[in-house]
């Protein structure tokens, strides 16, 4: 394979051109007695012809002696160091000069904004699930799933269903709230959280967040409670969890109940202890794009047999667990297959490395982007809260964030607006309580690809991007 890209010094231009037509990739590596001794590119030829040599040269005398190589030996974040804007393929040699291999520096290719990992025993899982033949909502798989999960999140119960809102919208059915009842949602937030409100026939109530945590604010919960309120949804957003306990203190003095939003945070931790665990039930969504996933899937925790017991059968169309076709309540589908639980124990039993993975990638975008003037992390270090890494979530001053968005999309790097705040939209207007922190972070808000193996490359370009963006907009204004 490495044949397609090595020229002999004696070899004609001409060669060297047939062999770059071959390989496709504009270079060769030219030897000598086997041994590396220089370089050339498409480029390269193109100057030459164009200053008056002909394709019957020989290369030697007109390939460069200096040139960019890699050793075998060397760590590939030693090598990536080596690329540049003009050098995006290099010669690997062994340690008798010979070239083994070549290193390519893809820029670009679409940096996607996350990928799940899969590389567990997820596969294995899934195909004994499957062969089992128990592919639907019955099967070994599921029970262990749910055990598994209300360990991790230290509680005694665990209800899987088929995504994360509808996880809301059965703790919402399982506490009782229905219509008249106020339900206090953050305004910044995705749009799932309100509208289980609103599949419940609640009233929503949206309030702001605090500017420190980007989370619900406490103090503007406080002040929209009202005789009708029944229960708060605070979600522990991009990985950072509320302040839990303040609001566990309000919701326990105004005797209403509370639903953790956890579809963001799984393992986030307050005082220590794991986000959906405080509430009345704590939601989590395992969506391709979430902690741990199993395609789509959601989950319900609760320390309380009574609600684990109501939300059992709500999830299986309000059906008796003690007589067959016998419905007690108007219920739902909203059952999780043995296939999903069976990809969710594979991703389980890694979850803790999974959280730790993700948290690298947000310390090296810290260490990489740390020093820009223009971008603010996320906080990391708030009291009593561990967050956990979600997507490496950012806001990006002084008005350049639109600018660039569009340069890092059109760069192939897959970004993303924060949530929009829901009391922007005209369906939720009207539910809206207070608003205005959520509007100025939602402003600056973006988030960047958080997955494994990011090269150079996206710290470089990401930097070149605010530098060019914060360039025109002061020559604009
Ligand atoms: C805060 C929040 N709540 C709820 C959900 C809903 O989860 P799902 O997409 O699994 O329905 C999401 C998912 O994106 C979310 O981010």
């Amino acid at each position: 394979m490495i044949e397609k890209f090595l020229c002999k010094k004696d070899d004609a231009l001409l060669d060297a051109l047939r062999k770059i037509n071959g390989n496709g990739k504009g270079v060769v590596f030219v030897t000598e007695a086997d041994r590396l001794c220089g370089i050339l590119t498409d480029g390269d030829i193109r100057r030459l012809l164009l200053n008056g040599h002909n394709l019957s040269e020989r290369i030697e005398g007109l390939v460069k002696k200096e040139f960019v190589y890699a050793k075998q030996s060397e760590e590939y974040s030693q090598i990536i160091k080596k690329f540049s804007p003009y050098i995006r393929i290099i010669p690997v040699v062994d340690e008798g000069f010979r070239v083994v291999d070549y290193a390519e520096c893809k820029t670009n290719v679409h940096v996607p904004l996350v990928s799940p990992d899969l590389t567990g025993n997820e596969l294995e899982y899934l195909v004994e699930a499957f062969l089992s033949t128990w592919i639907s909502s019955s099967g070994d798989y599921l029970g262990k799933f749910e055990k598994m999960f209300a360990d991790f999140c230290e509680c005694q119960y665990g209800v899987a269903v088929s995504n994360g809102t509808v996880a809301l919208h059965l703790a919402l059915m399982a506490l009782g709230v229905g219509k008249g009842d106020e339900v206090i949602v953050p305004d910044l937030t995705f749009a799932a959280t309100v509208n289980s409100v609103l599949h419940a026939q609640g009233t929503p109530v949206i309030v702001d967040v605090e500017k420190d945590s980007w989370c619900i604010d406490p103090a503007e919960i406080e002040k929209a409670i009202t005789a009708k309120t029944k229960a708060i949804i605070p979600v522990h957003l991009y990985g950072q969890p509320c302040d839990i306990q303040a609001i566990m203190d309000i919701a326990k003095a105004h005797n209403l109940f509370v639903i953790e939003d956890c579809a963001e945070a799984h393992g986030a931790l307050f005082d220590g202890k794991k986000v959906g665990s405080f509430g009345d039930i704590g939601c989590f969504s395992f969506f391709g794009n979430k902690i741990i996933t199993t395609g789509e899937g959601g989950m319900c925790v609760t320390d309380s047999e009574k609600l684990d017991e109501k939300m059992r059968v709500i999830r299986d169309h309000g059906m008796s667990k003690t007589k067959k076709y016998w419905h007690e309540v108007v219920g739902y589908n909203y059952r999780m297959t043995n296939l999903q639980a069976a990809i969710g124990v594979g991703q389980l039993e890694r979850i803790d490395d999974i959280i730790s993975a993700r948290g690298k990638i947000e310390e090296r975008y810290r260490r990489e982007l740390g020093r820009e003037k223009l971008i603010e992390f996320q906080r990391n270090d708030l009291p009593r809260r561990k967050k956990i890494t979600w997507l490496v979530s950012v806001l990006i001053k002084n008005g350049i964030k639109e600018a660039c968005m569009s340069k890092l999309k059109e760069r192939k790097i897959d970004i993303r607006p924060f949530f929009y705040p829901l009391s922007q939209m005209d369906i939720y207007k009207k539910y809206t309580f207070s608003n205005r922190v959520s509007c100025q972070l939602s402003e600056q808000g973006i988030t960047f690809p958080t997955t494994a193996n990011l090269n150079e490359d996206v710290f470089r370009v990401i930097k070149e991007v605010i530098k060019e963006s914060a360039e025109k907009m002061s020559v604009s204004s």
